[in-house]
């Protein structure tokens, strides 16, 4: 372990700024591990929309790293979240993405348990078996703007504290009154670090994303402060929120990272989509189009992107050292109707082929990096954010390793 964590240490050292990481960064089982532990275990994560758990007994799941976790509305209408973890002998309880039950039932020797988690029926354990001793175990879950997160150590802080500047920001969105259109997961064989790095920059947007690039300044330098100016008083008359929020906070490493920039959309361009007009109705209390789009994170791995009338909300997930999910969750309007207010096709195309378009620059980003001929290449200033985001996970991991050692 000592040697093990001395090799890490070595490999954390390795970092120079303004330089890619080291293939090791993207390769090593120790490191992947430890970055779950420092990162993924203990981060609040977007676990899914209160939308989708309007009634008791309704859930879904989410799985990363080795851990799966169980979303439920109880039966006093409390959203909470459980080790989707068997307390007989281990089994997953619940197999299922979402549904709705009256009590999950372990499918491996039929254990039960109560919506709030609470052991309900077992059998043949004898007369002095302490039930109570033996249900699910609870997990920190909060809902922000109709959003949850949950957060895999007992000892999360506060999320809506740490939110807090951000809630001013999003409220003319109203994200609790929106509902899931959508939501697609996209794999691709490559390390989390990678995905997120692609997401963090556009430098790529111009080359790799032209129905991206036609739409929003953002993946030009120059449009994008250009157009900044008038697209701010335009924004601030339609009543969104102008200041931006960065709270990225690369040098600590208890730091909640959450960010909020606007940015402008192209002329002719009134949010995200094919034709550059509305996809959907608007938002909350939004009362027209204009003003741009909001680029947003919440946390380390979750992020979004605010349209007059959608947002795209974006969550990496690491299933193995290069194996990460990307899902793409869409939000409309929640009385926005299929087929009448919105097309689907047009709602998610944009993101879709950007997706896509990713998922092969990901993918073969980590095939470079895996030949023994890479080495560490020099950052554009247009990639400014993965150091950023690299200051705050060296620090994330560095300080785990503090607490190990
Ligand atoms: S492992 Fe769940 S009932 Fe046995
Ligand atoms: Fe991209």
């Amino acid at each position: 372990m000592l040697n093990q964590n001395h090799q890490l240490q070595l490999l954390l050292d390795s970092y120079q700024e303004h330089l890619s990481l080291p293939a090791d960064f993207y390769q090593n089982l120790a490191l992947y591990e430890t970055d779950l532990d420092a990162v993924f275990y203990q981060s609040w994560i977007y676990a899914g929309h209160l939308s989708q758990i309007k009634e008791p007994g309704q859930f879904f799941t989410l799985e990363f790293g080795d851990e799966s976790i169980i979303v439920a509305k109880a039966k006093d209408n409390k959203v909470r979240a459980f080790a989707n973890v068997c307390r007989h002998r281990g089994s997953k309880v619940c197999l299922e993405k979402q549904g709705k039950v009256s009590s999950f039932v372990c499918p491996y020797h039929a254990w039960s348990y109560e919506l709030d988690g609470r052991l309900k029926s077992k059998r043949a354990m004898g007369p002095d078996f302490e039930r109570e001793k033996y249900g699910l175990k609870e997990l920190a879950s909060s809902v922000f703007h109709g959003l949850i997160f949950i957060n895999l150590d007992k000892d999360a802080p506060d999320l809506e504290q740490a939110f807090s500047d951000l809630s001013s920001a999003l409220s003319v969105y109203d994200i609790a009154r929106t509902k899931v259109a959508k939501q697609q997961t996209f794999h691709v064989e490559a390390n989390w670090k990678l995905a997120i790095e692609n997401f963090m920059e556009c430098y790529h947007c111009g080359p790799a994303h032209a129905e991206y690039a036609i739409s929003h300044a953002l993946q030009s330098p120059k449009d994008y402060e250009a157009l900044r100016p008038a697209m701010l008083d335009e924004a601030k008359e339609v009543g969104y929120h102008v200041e931006s929020v960065d709270k990225s906070n690369p040098s600590n490493p208890d730091a909640i990272q959450h960010f909020y920039n606007r940015s402008a959309l192209y002329p002719n361009y009134v949010t995200g989509s094919r034709s550059g007009k509305p996809v959907a109705p608007l938002l909350g209390d939004i009362k027209e189009f204009g003003g741009g789009a909001a680029d947003v994170q919440f946390g380390p791995v979750t992020y979004a992107i605010f349209y007059a009338d959608h947002i795209v909300l974006y969550r990496f997930l690491p299933q193995s050292v290069q194996g990460t999910d990307m899902e793409i969750i869409w939000l409309v309007n929640e009385n926005a109707e299929e087929d009448k207010d919105y097309d689907l096709e047009e709602l998610t195309w944009l993101w879709t082929v950007t997706t896509e378009a990713d998922k092969n620059i990901i993918l073969n980003n980590q095939k470079g990096v895996n030949s023994k001929f890479y080495e560490p290449g020099p950052l554009s200033e247009m990639e400014s954010f993965i150091t950023v985001f690299t200051k705050w996970y060296l620090s994330r991991v560095q300080n785990h390793l503090n607490l190990i050692y």
